[in-house]
């Protein structure tokens, strides 16, 4: 679907309903939007939380194999993720909490797991929001293979301190960079935070880790 066709079926939908998001009514036109029951069926995931609008997963389905999943939260960025990879047969989209999805997946489901600027939450108060906390990657581990990776990228220096942090407890970490891009150009399948941040000339931090039980 055009970008343009989308606009005019969100104006159809505001203009028919009183509905306070139209992308949620909108997801429904989309098969490879799926719940999170249905993904408790696969296995060989490589899941991406907090995807976005799709860029890197859609691209990075491309050069691998196996089920590749994005979970966020948001309705509109779920819908030009989902409009952007529907020609591809191994992707699909959840609208979701990640860690309800991870709650319901089987053990060793994960072989790669991607997290891309996730909401930094500065506050002291609201620090129990981040996603890379010790207790959603303990979870999270219990649903990987041995040899998983865990994929980590922000522009926040204090979060990148406090994820390093937690996943430490949990995994091996095999490869950190505290500018990505010093010495190379940005990556094939790059995020769009990722292009925003690397334009305004600011740092991107990066981490790679391994399960190793
Ligand atoms: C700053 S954006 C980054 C998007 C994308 N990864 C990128 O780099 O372009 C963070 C995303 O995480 C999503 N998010 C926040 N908390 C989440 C959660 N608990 N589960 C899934 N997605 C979440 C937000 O809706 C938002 O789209």
């Amino acid at each position: 679907m055009s970008l343009v066709k989308i606009k005019k079926k969100i104006k159809d939908i505001k203009l028919k309903s009183d509905i306070v998001n139209p992308y949620q009514q909108l997801i429904n036109n989309f098969p490879n939007i799926i719940t999170k029951e249905k993904i408790r069926d696969l296995d060989n995931l490589i899941l991406e939380v907090g995807c976005g609008s799709g860029k890197f997963l859609t691209k990075y389905s491309q050069m691998k194999a196996g089920n590749f999943v994005g979970i966020d939260t948001r309705y509109k960025r779920l819908v030009l993720a989902a409009n952007k990879s529907i020609q591809f047969p191994n992707i699909f989209w959840c609208r979701s909490k990640a860690e309800e999805v991870v709650e319901l997946l089987n053990k060793k489901a994960i072989k790669e797991l991607h997290i891309y600027f996730p909401d930094p939450w500065p506050k002291k108060k609201h620090i129990k929001n981040r996603i890379a906390n010790s207790d959603f990657l303990a979870n999270v581990k219990k649903k990987m293979v041995k040899g998983a990776k865990l994929f980590l990228k922000t522009d926040d220096l204090n979060y990148f301190q406090f994820a390093e942090d937690n996943i430490n407890k949990h995994f091996e970490i095999l490869v950190k960079s505290y500018d990505l891009y010093k010495e190379s150009a940005i990556e094939e399948a790059s995020t769009e935070f990722e292009n925003m941040f690397h334009k305004k000339g600011m740092k991107i931090k990066y981490l790679v880790a391994i399960n190793t039980d």
